[in-house]
């Protein structure tokens, strides 16, 4: 074919779908002691979702937070439809049309839902008082849409963690938007909200909106993106077509080498009965559950958000009161009414939710490691700033924390590394039974592996471990044996070296 002047109707669309929305030119932006990105360039087509991936703290949420007005650059430009822009804040980036769907939750707890969908841009009546009724209409509407269960008058306090995600993700549609970011959207949904998360995220690209998708999950992105641009150190490593390349590839571009494959589980060395729970129950959360737990030994406890893994933690924490049954350490029953009961008893749990139960955001990375110490040993009082230094020293390096020094507060820490100091609080008590609640969410795949086979060496070392977990390869990974957990009751139990995929997901689905 000769080329021509004129372009037929799909042409021109092809042409308009190749140029790109947004153009991110040489961006660069330093924090104290950090070089966050260094010259990034990034770009996103109309209709396009390009996956932006990076080991923790390789600067991807900045990069976002940059094109959303919450961080200024040094250098660097943006051009959204060929148009060269600047984003004082957020909100001129919302009428801009770029929005941005942060990856640590920013809604108002006090508030209703309505009232957070439509922050800073609440309808009025002619007199300037809220018109509430079109306020819990529209809010409504976009409920709807979205398929949430809950109402647009419900408090955000009483909402679980993964409804008030669906709010942001509702907040981002009440502006027309022209370009979506999700920063780890999934890392709290259940697979019945990531389908619809999915389905929003096809609608939006049929109306030729751009959007960046930030994930650790592997699957997600080679599900969901068209390219997939890799962040190393703050720099770009690479930007590939995801038809055209691997997981392999583009783990490599991350973390400069493959991943070695499961890690191995620890041979023989399984002793004596560390925990055991007989007939335990609570309310309607669990019913009956009734396990043991070793020395030596990792348990998985597999099943899916909401069938009472959480709240069975949390009671052998002593952050619940069971209505039945019982708790043994070491062969003894006893009676756990505190956490700091269950830190003298020997057992630490390091919880999914790290900024509502694990951290204390303003504090150093330091002292929020020693802070579980000092809540077991408050007989004691104080502990000496050496030795705090030398917990600090010790887990930053076994977890490779990535952080710029011990006195960075954890607030500025990127999302996984404040999941590692979680794992270093807890890890640091020296518990002989250590229950983590989803320990890898949010976290690098090579992080994922170091944490694996560091759950692996902590047993090997005699600790009982418990990993609760809604990733069936983590569960398989780093188990010896599996519990399976169905609706608050213990489905079923399994060696984990001889267990098939589908006898788990049988068994977590109530088959
Ligand atoms: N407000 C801030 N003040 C100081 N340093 C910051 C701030 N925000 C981020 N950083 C640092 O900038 C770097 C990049 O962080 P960023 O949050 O962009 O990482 P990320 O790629 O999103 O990681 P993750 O996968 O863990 O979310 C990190 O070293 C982080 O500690
Ligand atoms: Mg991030």
């Amino acid at each position: 074919m000769t080329p021509v002047a004129h372009h037929t109707q799909s042409e021109l669309d092809d042409l308009k779908a190749k140029a790109p929305l947004l153009v991110l030119d040489g961006v660069t932006k330093t924090f104290p002691g950090v070089k966050a990105l260094d010259d990034v360039s990034f770009e996103v087509r109309h209709g396009e979702v390009h996956a932006l991936l990076g080991e923790n703290g390789a600067g991807k949420s900045t990069l976002m937070k940059v094109l959303a007005g919450n961080h200024q650059a040094e250098r660097g430009q943006v051009h959204l439809e060929g148009e060269a822009i600047r984003v004082a804040n957020p909100l001129e980036a919302k009428k801009r049309g770029i929005v941005l769907i942060h990856q640590e939750l920013s809604l108002v707890p006090e508030m209703t839902v309505a009232e957070n969908i439509f922050l800073g841009s609440l309808p009025t009546t002619a007199l300037g008082i809220v018109n509430w009724r079109t306020l819990f209409d529209r809010a409504g509407r976009i409920l709807d849409q979205l398929g949430c269960r809950f109402a647009a008058s419900d408090k955000v306090d009483r909402l679980s963690i993964a409804n008030r995600q669906m709010v942001e993700i509702a907040r981002a549609l009440v502006f027309t938007p022209k370009v979506v970011v999700f920063d780890e959207p999934t890392a709290s949904l259940t697979d019945a909200e990531k389908v619809v998360l999915f389905d929003i995220i096809e609608r939006l690209k049929e109306q030729d909106v751009g959007i960046v998708y930030i994930s650790h999950r592997m699957d997600e992105i080679f599900r969901l993106s068209d390219r997939i641009t890799v962040l190393r150190d703050g720099q770009v490593s690479g930007t590939l077509k995801t038809a055209e390349t691997t997981e392999d590839e583009v783990t490599r571009l991350m973390i400069g080498r493959s991943l070695e494959g499961r890690p191995a589980a620890a041979p023989g060395a399984i002793g004596e009965v560390a925990l055991e729970l007989k007939g335990l129950s609570c309310g309607d959360l669990f019913r009956d559950v009734s396990f043991s737990l070793r020395r030596g030994e990792v348990v998985g406890m597999y099943g899916l958000i909401g069938a009472g893994r959480t709240e069975i933690a949390e009671t052998i924490f002593g952050l619940r009161t069971p209505d039945a049954g019982e708790i043994r350490v070491h062969g003894e029953v006893v009676q756990i009414a505190s956490p700091p009961d269950a830190i003298r008893h020997g057992i630490a749990l390091a919880p999914e939710s790290r900024k509502e139960q694990g951290l204390v955001l303003g504090m150093s990375c330091r002292d929020n490691m020693s802070l579980a110490q000092l809540e077991g040993v408050s007989a004691t009082g104080w502990l000496d700033r050496g030795a705090e230094q030398a917990i600090y020293d010790e887990y930053a390096e076994r977890l490779a924390l990535k952080s710029p020094s011990w006195r960075t507060p954890v607030v500025n820490l990127s999302g996984g590394n404040q999941q590692k100091v979680v794992l270093g609080k807890w890890l640091s008590t020296r518990p002989e039974i250590l229950i983590v609640d989803e320990p890898t969410r949010g976290i690098d795949v090579g992080s994922k592996s170091e944490i694996h086979a560091l759950i692996r060496r902590l047993a090997a070392s005699g600790i009982a471990v418990l990993v609760i977990s809604s990733e069936m390869p983590e569960v398989l990974g780093v188990s010896d044996r599996i519990l399976a957990l169905y609706h608050g009751r213990l489905a079923a139990e399994f060696d984990a070296a001889s267990v098939t995929e589908d006898a788990l997901v049988q068994a977590i689905s109530g088959m």
